[in-house]
């Protein structure tokens, strides 16, 4: 134990055919394509329009991506963790959904709901399992069918988000590359400024909780936004202090695409210069868990093999932090 690094060695992202542009959003709720685009840099987001679609589908189209792209054999597979927030069912695991629909037989796997940093906990998590020499193939998915839990008449969130997904593969190697560092924090202070009021065991579901709208996603923007700012620039400065590095060692940041204020906030905090910032946000909104696996995708052609990359977000919970990686291809 020590030795073992946990590679990211392959990388592929999904989303619905079904756009919902800004132009759209206009003749929905009182807004404008202007200020959607200058005020968080989102035009479109995909949106699964199929109502015997959900999470596990998104998981399975990023994984069948995957293996197009890899050539992985889907038995080798011992672990699968999904990232989300809007699992297929209160229970069982959206995991444990997706791997029979692809045929996953030698895998067990399980949900996290970290929210917006669902994958940064997800991927910490799944490289224990890889560095202790427990798992040598283990699927990480980000994965969010936000549009299941969207108030399309609410202008201040049904704008934001979309639906999206993406997979990593990870593996052990003994070179130097791989997950470096993770910090990771959370304060479920900060769950009333975004949360789904009902459905949980809080306020479970009834008649008046759905007259009510209850079962949607409730935000307070302009709290999240100070707070995301802060909190992904706190993570990356302490990472980077205890890794003896500076920002000027770091080749490329991928961020958490919620806004793109925010993801110039958080670089201007730091420093860090915006073309090493890696932004996808115009194409997707914010796909939740799927935003950093689905930049890592759209971006891949870019690494080269021993960058230094870092993943940031903040999300619901409150949760946020950063990983420090290095490419490993
Ligand atoms: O990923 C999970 C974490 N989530 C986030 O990181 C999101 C964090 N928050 C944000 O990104 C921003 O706070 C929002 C994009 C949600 C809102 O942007 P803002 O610059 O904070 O706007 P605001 O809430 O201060 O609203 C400014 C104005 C208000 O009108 P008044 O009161 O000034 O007359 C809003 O009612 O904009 C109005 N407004 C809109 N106008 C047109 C709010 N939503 C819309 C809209 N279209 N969709």
């Amino acid at each position: 134990m020590g030795d073992i690094k946990a590679v990211i060695t392959g990388v592929a992202g999904f989303v619905p055919e079904g756009i919902i542009t800004n132009k759209d959003l206009e003749k929905m709720v009182e807004t404008s394509d202007e200020w959607i685009h200058s005020r968080t840099g989102i035009k479109q987001r995909h949106i699964e329009k199929d109502p015997n679609k959900a999470c596990s589908d998104l998981v399975v189209g990023a994984v069948q991506n995957l293996i197009n792209k890899t050539g992985l054999d889907i038995l080798d597979v011992e672990m699968i963790i999904v990232a989300t927030v809007t699992a297929d069912y209160p229970f069982p695991d959206t995991a444990n959904i997706a791997a029979s629909k692809l045929g996953a037989k030698n895998a067990f796997g399980y949900d996290i709901n970290a929210a917006c940093s669902g994958f940064l906990y997800a991927l910490t998590t799944a490289s224990k399992f890889i560095e202790t020499g427990t798992y040598k193939k283990i699927l990480v998915v980000g994965a969010d069918q936000m549009s299941s839990i969207l108030n399309y008449e609410d202008r201040t969130t049904c704008i934001l988000f979309g639906d999206g997904a993406g997979a990593v593969l990870l593996e052990p190697s003994e070179g130097p590359h791989g997950i470096q560092d993770a910090i990771l924090r959370a304060d479920g202070a900060g769950a009333e400024f975004l949360h789904m009021k009902a459905g949980g065991s809080m306020s479970p579901a009834t008649v008046d909780t759905v007259n009510a709208r209850q079962h949607f996603v409730y935000q307070e923007g302009k709290v999240v936004f100070k707070a995301a700012i802060k909190g992904m620039s706190e993570s990356i400065s302490d990472l980077l202090a205890q890794n003896n590095l500076s920002k000027d060692d770091i080749d490329w940041m991928i961020p958490h695409q919620a806004n793109k204020r925010i993801i110039y906030g958080v670089a201007d905090f730091i420093g860090f210069p915006h073309e090493k910032v890696l932004v996808n946000i115009e194409n997707y909104g914010n796909t939740t868990a799927g935003t950093i696996p689905l930049c890592l995708s759209d971006f891949e052609g870019q690494f080269k093999k021993g960058d230094k990359i870092i993943l940031t977000a903040f999300g619901g919970g409150f949760t946020w932090g950063a990983i420090l990686l290095e490419w490993n291809y």
